[in-house]
């Protein structure tokens, strides 16, 4: 999204000091990850999109990490030091000190998006509001405040264990968004009375103060995303859930085919280029980057990592932090972890780890090996079983060398650190501990001893002469 610029200071005020209690868990409710991204972060992203000049978030519960988490970002913190309702977590703000518009953000609605904020502000200016309120049509409203209009307009919000059996049928409700023109909120943030069931200081009960003072209020009706709280591990798996369908349907419209969708899971931040084919049971993470043509075969697990064109990661293969450059063959079975690049048109087969190694252009290492802490060649062959033993007694981690067209014969150590030269032919069985120069042959294995008719000889013996 380009930078918007807004006529008046536009401050984000994010209420995240609640227990969370429901969630039953040890983090802060609003820390628990929606597609592998934080709650509250998602939520500050959203209002850093849409070029707040301020975010400001209030904590309490768990303040120390949501602090930690949101600092960084460039939100500032306002701790609420006993949780005593919604009105006072705003209050806690310092809105006194506001002007311009102020939104008010539930920091446990992560399904809201930048688009959701712009049109609400969008009517609120059109309409010369001076306070607007995200509201929904649900069909079941459960424990959220029930809108109580007369007429049509907006005139109170009613908490569900405040109302009526009569307001509780109503089925339009407060999604906890709001727009207010921050004169207005300084207006009728302090007249506000601890008067209910709760005992708590409701922020909802700022729009029947203002109505009274017929002030411009008016309740918009958002989609329903908007009204998806998070309040229990249910509400959290379903936003989840909602997250992952949104990127499946934004891949397939980007011309990304899923052969069965409701089977992979891949985070909003990852990019896929059109014509690439995902299999079942595929888990792609972070800032992961796959290119066009590639197919990614079932149960393969990708976090943090570049993929270029044309790359065939085959089943079963783990890739973090790794860059595979274009029309390279990976697994099935391989596990590529981070620092790892792998030339164009490279292979990786199957049981073959890699770790902080530079593979050479159209190198090979097809079958069980463990490569650590190597620069390896173009055009090497690498033998099945071949290790680089990389972590020596000291503690310390040396490099293995291979140079270009490089043949290393099955099962062969590479004592670190050890440099070998470019076609060069490693005899099978080899430990390889000194430098092997250019064009020749390096073998270290015992020598081949026999003993013709040794079988016979010691069955006679074991038979008694
Ligand atoms: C609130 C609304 C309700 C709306 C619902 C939407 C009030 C009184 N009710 O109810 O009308 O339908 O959201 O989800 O506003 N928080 C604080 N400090 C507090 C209390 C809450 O920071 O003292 C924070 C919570 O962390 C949470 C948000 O405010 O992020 C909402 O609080 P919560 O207790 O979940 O409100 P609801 O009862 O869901
Ligand atoms: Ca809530």
């Amino acid at each position: 999204m380009t930078e918007l610029k807004h006529e008046k200071r536009l401050t984000t005020i994010i209420l995240a000091g609640g227990k969370g209690t429901r969630m039953k868990s040890p983090l802060p409710k609003v820390l628990h990850p929606v597609a592998g991204v934080p709650m509250i972060q998602r939520i500050v992203e959203t209002a850093q999109k849409i070029s707040s000049t301020e975010v400001r978030v209030v904590v309490g519960h768990g303040q120390g990490l949501v602090t930690q988490v949101v600092e960084p970002m460039g939100a500032k913190c306002f701790v609420q030091t006993e949780q005593k309702g919604t009105a006072d977590a705003v209050k806690s703000a310092n809105v006194q000190d506001l002007d311009g518009e102020v939104i008010i953000m539930n920091g446990d609605h992560p399904l809201v998006t930048p688009q959701d904020l712009l049109e609400l502000l969008r009517i609120f200016r059109e309409e010369k509001l001076d306070l607007a309120v995200a509201t929904c049509e649900v069909p079941s409203p459960g424990q959220l405040g029930r809108v109580v209009r007369q007429n049509g307009k907006l005139r109170a919000i009613v908490e569900a264990k405040d109302a009526s059996a009569e307001t509780l049928k109503i089925n339009e409700i407060n999604t906890g968004l709001y727009v207010v023109k921050a004169l207005v909120l300084a207006e009728y943030l302090p007249q506000i009375q601890c008067l209910n069931k709760q005992n708590e200081y409701y922020l909802t009960d700022m729009i029947s103060l203002a109505v009274d003072d017929n002030c411009h209020v008016d309740g918009i009706k958002m989609p329903l995303h908007v009204s998806s709280g998070v309040n229990s591990q249910q509400e959290l798996a379903f936003a989840t859930a909602q997250v992952f369908q949104r990127k499946r349907e934004q891949l397939m419209t980007e011309g990304v085919i899923l052969i069965d969708p409701p089977s992979v899971f891949i985070e909003e931040t990852v990019q896929v280029g059109a014509g690439t084919v995902i299999y079942p049971n595929v888990f792609v993470r972070g800032k992961t980057q796959i290119g066009s043509f590639c197919v990614l075969e079932p149960n393969v697990f990708i976090n943090e990592a570049m993929i270029q064109n044309s790359v065939q990661i085959r089943g079963g293969s783990y890739l973090e932090q790794c860059e595979v450059q274009s029309h390279c063959l990976i697994g099935p079975y391989a596990r590529l972890r981070p620092k790892s690049v792998i030339g164009e048109e490279a292979h990786i087969g199957n049981f073959v780890e890699l770790k902080n190694v530079q593979f050479g252009k159209k190198s090979k290492a097809n079958h069980l090996a463990y490569l650590g802490d190597a620069e390896i060649g173009t055009e090497v062959n690498i033998g099945c079983g071949t290790i680089t033993c990389n972590y020596a007694a000291d503690k310390k981690k040396y490099k293995t060398k291979i140079g270009d067209r490089t043949f290393v014969g099955s099962d062969t150590q590479f004592v670190a650190p050890v440099e070998i030269g470019n076609d060069v032919v490693i005899g099978s069985g080899s430990t390889i501990t000194k430098p092997v120069p250019d064009g020749s042959l390096a073998v270290s294995r015992a020598t081949q001893v026999i003993r013709e008719g040794y079988t016979e000889k010691m069955r006679k013996k074991l038979e008694g002469n």
